[in-house]
């Protein structure tokens, strides 16, 4: 196993380059099932769960060549097939399921294992199923693997999601792509992750309208070409660097950023006194000034990111009064807490709440990242906190934070990563 040795390292300063977004590139790279030609993606984070999509594609006969000099990959599917998805790379990420509502658009069959839950809830999928079933398709479910199938094809329909489920919105819209007619998902996510895929499926010659909006139309069309995209900035990864500068009262430029998917997070730390300086597409952040807490209510987008909560409980942690996280979208997403308290942060929970009060100081503890973003807090605690701090479990972390070590360093954080039996 690998784990951080964090030294405390105070007024980091210098230039943080933001990768794609990996929730992003999940969604696009199984949409080119969709298509009958070449595709390139470009500016893609080579995350272990890029990996897992890729040999994923690669299991039913898809090419993909990967090009890690310069972040890109060409994928040609002329030899696709259909076959039972993996079990052992299905089971690695949940974000497998989104082959789901591509394979079920070209094949007209899916036969995949359910996605378990994880660390921060039980990832249910009756969302996803329910636009399926809506659509025309039939499902059974024995033995963990779930049958999804549309005998006389998939049929445009109106689906409305009871909850806007980025995962739903992105699987319904990719088995509608090819569907007879059209099809309105209504009360859909709106997460730039999703405009993203809509641009990229339009680009392939989906006639998709209303991205960003809660309500999409997709008209059916006969087939999809090749394309080549190149995925919008990770706001969680860039939010992540501007919650660490303003922890460690340090001056970080974020750069390769699009300030409109931030909007929730600036906003927030500008409300606790932090000074954030957007250009064209970077953001400084400039952590010297006396802090003050806030409160926080996670939302779907554009309200404040679930993956940016357990990021900014490290910072109110160490800042003075005390402000309340409610965590409105996963039930389970505190497990960073126990972590944090090894540390001397003063947190209560109360239900889908915490009760954050702002201690003097944290000190360095070994502690285990628990899941992805948990780590990431872990992370800016670890900066913060007096002496040194070693964090276990960091394959959680580099799921999402691609080259995290020395992106740490470029900005003066003392990190070496450690392999221990
Ligand atoms: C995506 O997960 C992201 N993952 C998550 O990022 C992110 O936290 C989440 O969206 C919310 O923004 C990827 O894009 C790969 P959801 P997803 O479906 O699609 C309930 C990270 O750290 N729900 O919007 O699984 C569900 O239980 C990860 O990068 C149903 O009830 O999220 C949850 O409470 C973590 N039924 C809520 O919706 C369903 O059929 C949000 O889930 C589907 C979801």
């Amino acid at each position: 196993m690998e784990k951080f040795l964090i030294k405390q390292s105070l007024n980091i300063k210098g230039n943080v380059y933001i990768e794609g977004a990996k929730n992003a590139c999940l969604p696009i790279l199984a949409a080119t099932i969709l298509s009958n030609g070449k595709t390139t993606i470009k500016r893609v984070p080579f995350l272990s769960d890029i990996d897992v999509m890729c040999s994923l594609l690669e299991d039913i006969g898809i090419n993909i060549k990967k090009d890690t000099i310069n972040k890109c990959i060409d994928i040609d599917t002329k030899n696709i097939f259909n076959k039972e998805i993996c079990y052992e790379l299905v089971k690695k990420i949940r974000a497998s399921f989104l082959l789901a509502g591509p394979l079920l658009a070209r094949f007209g069959k899916v036969v995949i294992q359910m996605p378990g839950g994880c660390a921060i809830g039980v990832r249910p999928i009756d969302l996803h199923l329910k636009g399926f079933k809506a659509l025309g398709a039939e499902i059974t479910q024995k033995h963990g693997v779930i049958e999804i199938q549309a005998k006389n094809g998939l049929v445009g329909t109106e689906i409305y999601l009871d909850f806007p489920s980025v995962g739903a919105t992105e699987n319904i819209i990719m088995a509608s792509v090819l569907a007879k007619g059209e099809t309105i998902i209504s009360n859909c996510a709106t997460e730039p992750e999703i405009v993203d895929l809509i641009e990229f499926l339009n680009k392939m010659g989906a006639k998709i309208d209303g991205a960003g909006t809660e309500t999409i139309k997709i008209k059916g069309v006969d087939s999809l070409n090749s394309c080549s995209h190149t995925i919008i900035p990770d706001r969680i990864e860039a939010g992540t660097f501007l919650v660490l500068g303003a922890a460690a009262k340090g001056e970080l430029n974020i750069l390769d950023v699009d300030c409109e998917h931030l909007k929730a997070v600036t906003s927030k730390l500008r409300e606790m006194n932090v000074y954030i300086e957007e250009k064209e597409n970077s953001i400084k952040v400039f952590g010297k000034n006396i802090l003050k807490n806030v409160d926080i209510k996670t939302m779907p987008y554009p309200g404040f990111p679930t993956d940016m909560q357990p990021q900014f409980m490290s910072l109110m942690a160490i800042t003075k009064g005390a402000g309340i996280i409610n965590e409105t979208i996963f039930e389970n997403r505190f497990m960073h807490i126990g972590e944090l308290s090894l540390m001397g942060a003063n947190i209560k929970v109360e239900g889908s709440s915490a009760i954050i009060t702002g201690v003097d100081k944290i000190t360095g503890a070994k502690v285990k990242a628990t899941d992805l973003r948990a780590g990431a807090s872990l992370i800016i605690a670890g900066v913060c906190a007096e002496g040194e701090s070693e964090i276990s479990d960091i394959y959680h972390i580099e799921r999402g934070y691609y080259n995290i070590e020395e992106k740490l360093k470029n900005i003066g954080v003392n990190v070496i990563k450690i392999k221990t039996t």
